[in-house]
């Protein structure tokens, strides 16, 4: 087998296994390389490819440069952003969960609000005492850091009305809805706008990670 060849088996299980260690970056490094057509997709075969065999040089310098953010990678799971995307994807799938249950399910359905408050309440946490501090600081964006704390304290005023009501009250089931849907936008501004400018402004973000994670370890014992 040639390099090519071997090349060419390896990429689709490389994008495979960047799929399954983080999706959201798998599918933009993906689409990435469809758009700059440095790699193609096979419909038949399902595989990614080399666009083209006469390409092979340029093929072969980018499949090394995706070898060495593979590798990367994989040494900075931990690093602030994909630590904040592994909680959001977390509390998305809380309240999928939650809107599964029946109305019978009161004691589960207390038990899961109750569980998502405490999981976002330490989110924000984490967030404004560690990295939305660096974050400002990075990219000078005093409007989008300003927005993103008056979503947080709107977030934590419903989810304190949550925690203390039951799901037999009236509009128990409402305000998780609500809560839900205003976790989605603001995940998604975080995602879409802050994450992308954090991600060009040179910061150390698995130093961060790791202050994140020990405050939230700590808040974790907290809540518990
Ligand atoms: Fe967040
Ligand atoms: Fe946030």
């Amino acid at each position: 087998m040639n390099w090519k060849e071997k090349t060419l088996c390896l990429v689709p299980r490389f994008l495979a296994d960047l799929y399954r260690y983080n999706p959201h970056t798998a599918a933009v490094e993906i689409l990435k390389r469809l758009l700059t057509g440095i790699v193609n997709y096979n419909a038949t075969t399902k595989y990614f490819c080399a666009p083209c065999p006469t390409d092979t040089a340029r093929f072969k310098e980018q499949y090394i440069a995706i070898y060495k953010e593979r590798t990367h990678m994989n040494t900075t799971a931990n690093d602030a952003i994909s630590l904040l995307i592994k909680d959001h994807r977390e509390v998305k799938e809380m309240f999928k969960k939650y809107e599964g249950l029946t109305d019978r399910s009161i004691v589960s359905k207390k038990k899961l609000a109750d569980q998502i408050c405490q999981a976002l309440t330490v989110h924000a946490e984490v967030e404004e005492q560690i990295f939305y501090p660096a974050v400002r600081e990075a990219i000078k964006d005093d409007d989008l850091m300003d927005e993103s704390l008056v979503e947080h304290a709107a977030a934590k005023e419903l989810i304190a009305e949550i925690e203390n009501m039951n799901p037999e009250e009236d509009l128990y089931d409402a305000k998780v809805t609500v809560l839900s849907e205003q976790i989605d936008h603001h995940v998604e501004e975080e995602e879409k706008e802050m994450f992308p400018q954090v991600q060009k402004a040179g910061l150390d973000l698995v130093e961060l990670g790791k202050k994140m994670k020990a405050l939230k370890k700590e808040l974790e014992i907290d809540v518990s």
